[in-house]
């Protein structure tokens, strides 16, 4: 049977603390549950070995579709695919990405408190596949929403995969860096784009300040219309369903508060609060601008905010947290202070 190995970013593991093959395996495991049937967990799903050396996730293919290598050209910390031949030979796949602008949109931007990248794309692939089928996570143009987004990783992700993007942060120098940012990359790559920023006025009272771009990679796709939307407001989370219409969303996604150093920024509405108390008030105005069918992704440090309040929380607010295997075992550590974990959740149709 054809088999393909996958080698993991080395770059991972330090991000991860030697949790970055179970992390792409479980990554792996979750969309293959999610958009393809879970065909490759039948075939006995990936298995970690060591070639040369260096350890390899090999995957059983049986007849894989080319929609199937589309899939698994996402994943968040795969460096590189090969064929697995039965000679043990390994032959490289070209891999045709999601990704439609220059990785340094991802990784220009340096800063304390940024959630790292890898972690980032595993939340919104797993997110994203919960909240639409094979054919519209490689094909469509998502409206993603991060409603704690800093600046701007799960933003700057969203627009690599050429869907539409949307924050909303508290915090005035992290929304202004990320507008200056996003303002000053679209220029040096010469993006067609157009932006406007305005005060977001809602029944007489003022939320925040908004800034909107619209652009596309090509003039082409410009001039037709078929454009992407990015949109940062400055404002409070808590405000999230007076910002936005009901159901205006496909994904939420966001990386809480790890209720340290830079967490509990104080908002207008949240007098410094933990992390829990915070989600536990947010989490309706979230689900509420969430569309039906659509999903809810968090990762957050379960040393300030146990997974089972978190879940409970969520179904509180009315979604299904997925709870197969391969979204139970995601956690990891990240330094002495933080044990992070991930969940996703399913608003129901
Ligand atoms: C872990 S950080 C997210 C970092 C982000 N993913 C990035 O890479 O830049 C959590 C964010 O929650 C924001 N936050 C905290 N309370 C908030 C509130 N009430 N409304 C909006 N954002 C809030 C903080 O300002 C901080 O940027």
């Amino acid at each position: 049977m054809p088999q393909y190995a996958i080698l993991v970013q080395p770059s991972a593991n330090r991000v991860y603390s030697r949790n970055a093959a179970r992390l792409t395996r479980n990554e792996l495991l979750g969309l293959d549950e999610l958009l393809l049937d879970g065909r490759l967990r039948a075939l006995g799903g990936p298995v970690e070995r060591t070639m040369g050396g260096v350890p390899y996730l090999v995957v059983p293919v049986a007849a894989p579709e080319p929609e199937d290598l589309r899939v698994l050209a996402n994943l968040s910390s795969l460096f590189a695919l090969f064929e697995l031949r039965d000679d043990g030979a390994l032959v490289p796949l070209d891999l045709e990405r999601l990704d439609r602008y220059d990785d340094d949109l991802l990784t220009i931007l340096k800063y304390v408190g940024k959630t790292n990248e890898q972690l980032t794309r595993l939340l919104l692939n797993l997110t994203a596949a919960a909240a639409t089928t094979r054919e519209g996570f490689l094909g469509s143009r998502l409206r993603v929403l991060d409603p704690m987004c800093g600046r701007g990783t799960t933003l700057n992700q969203a627009l690599m995969y050429g869907w539409d993007a949307y924050g909303v942060d508290v915090d005035r120098r992290d929304v202004e860096a990320y507008t200056a940012f996003a303002a000053r990359w679209l220029q040096d790559k010469r993006l067609k784009h157009r932006s406007g920023s305005t005060r977001l006025r809602v029944a007489g009272k003022t939320l925040g300040r908004r800034t909107t771009f619209t652009l596309a990679a090509d003039k082409e796709l410009f001039r037709a219309g078929d454009v992407q939307t990015l949109e940062v407001t400055q404002g409070d989370t808590l405000d999230v369903d007076r910002m936005y219409r009901a159901g205006f969303f496909d994904v939420v996604v966001a990386d809480a508060p790890y209720g340290i150093q830079h967490g509990s920024v104080t908002g207008p509405r949240t007098p410094s609060r933990a992390p829990g108390d915070l989600l536990a008030d947010a989490l309706p105005g979230w689900v509420t601008v969430l569309r039906r069918g659509g999903a809810l992704g968090l990762s957050w440090n379960t040393k300030v905010l146990p997974r089972q309040d978190l879940v409970a929380m969520l179904v509180d607010a009315g979604l299904e947290p997925l709870d197969g295997d391969p979204f139970l075992d995601l956690a990891h550590r990240v330094d002495q202070a933080i044990d992070r974990d991930v969940v996703v959740a399913r608003k129901p149709r």
